[in-house]
């Protein structure tokens, strides 16, 4: 039985292969939510994946995949784009949005804040982790995007579902339309730190990851109930450990990742198998 208090199962189905031959296999308008976070091309030490083609291959190749991810993807799906920019490659991330933008509409931009620090009457406050940038020219680089895609840039959200209470408690009497509810609309600048790592090896062995908190927000503004979640870019399988947190929402997940090492982790930490791409 499948109700709110017994969510069913999630169904996890990782292959391991390239996303855009294993996108090519599943049907059309299948697809309810995309979060996923590309190789950026800037030359990270993947294990398999040579991150530094060409810069019009690599663009090409982006619109590759999207077309693949808009093929599968329903009419009212949400795709979730993560990317961010190197200090010397400032264009890079709307540089690949606006190749998504042949194919998809943008419907937000949200802001994932990795670190900030807040200046107070007693103080400033500092949150969050950073790699530091030893530079004259460049701050450091302390956020990324979450580009929110759709295919019609109508697709309704459950904004409160990732919502915060209001600082002002007068605000929930004055406004009509919070139904006598403590909670607002978040905005598009997420605060999600990474989790402290003491052995990156062990506990985090892949070089460009997102926290799963940042996958789970996604799965949640989203709000659809059994919904089938994607990630073409699985790396070791954060977007696949938002799914789990998110049982009451998530019927299925659909992973790809050319490199097995980086499977095998997220299969482990799932405690499921994965296959070879047919
Ligand atoms: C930025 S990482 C994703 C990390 C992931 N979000 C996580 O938190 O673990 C990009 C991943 O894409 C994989 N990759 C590169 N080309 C691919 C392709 N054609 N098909 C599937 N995966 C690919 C790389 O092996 C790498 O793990």
């Amino acid at each position: 039985m499948t109700n709110e208090l017994f969510p069913s199962v999630i169904e996890f189905s990782l292959q391991h292969g390239d996303c855009i031959a294993g996108m090519k296999q599943l049907a059309e308008d299948t697809i309810d939510v995309v979060v996923t976070s590309p190789p950026y091309n800037l030359g990270i030490d993947y294990s398999t994946y040579k991150d530094n083609k060409p810069h019009s291959e690599y663009l090409n190749w982006c619109l590759e995949w999207a077309k693949g991810i808009a093929r599968v993807l329903k009419s009212d799906g949400s795709f979730f784009l993560n990317l961010g920019n190197a200090s010397s490659e400032p264009f890079f991330a709307f540089e690949v949005a606006t190749q998504m933008g042949q194919v998809f509409t943008l419907q937000n931009t949200i802001h994932w804040i990795k670190s900030i620090s807040i200046d107070r009457d007693e103080g400033t406050n500092s949150f969050g982790h950073f790699k530091p940038i030893n530079s004259e020219r460049y701050l450091n680089d302390c956020h990324e995007y979450i580009f929110h895609f759709t295919l019609e840039g109508k697709t309704k959200l459950n904004r409160l579902a990732v919502g915060v209470p209001y600082q002002d408690k007068s605000n929930i009497a004055r406004w009509s339309h919070t139904e006598g509810k403590d909670k607002r609309c978040r905005g598009n600048t997420w605060f999600i730190p990474y989790k402290t790592i003491n052995h990156r090896a062990t506990d985090r062995p892949h070089p460009a990851t997102f926290p799963t908190e940042l996958a789970a927000k996604c799965i949640r503004l989203h709000g659809k109930k059994n919904a089938v979640v994607m990630d073409p870019f699985l790396g070791i399988g954060h977007t696949a450990m938002a799914a789990k947190e998110c049982p009451d929402l998530v019927s299925k997940v659909i992973g790809f990742d050319i490199d097995e090492e980086y499977l095998k982790v997220a299969s482990e930490i799932l405690g499921c198998a994965y296959k070879p791409l047919k």
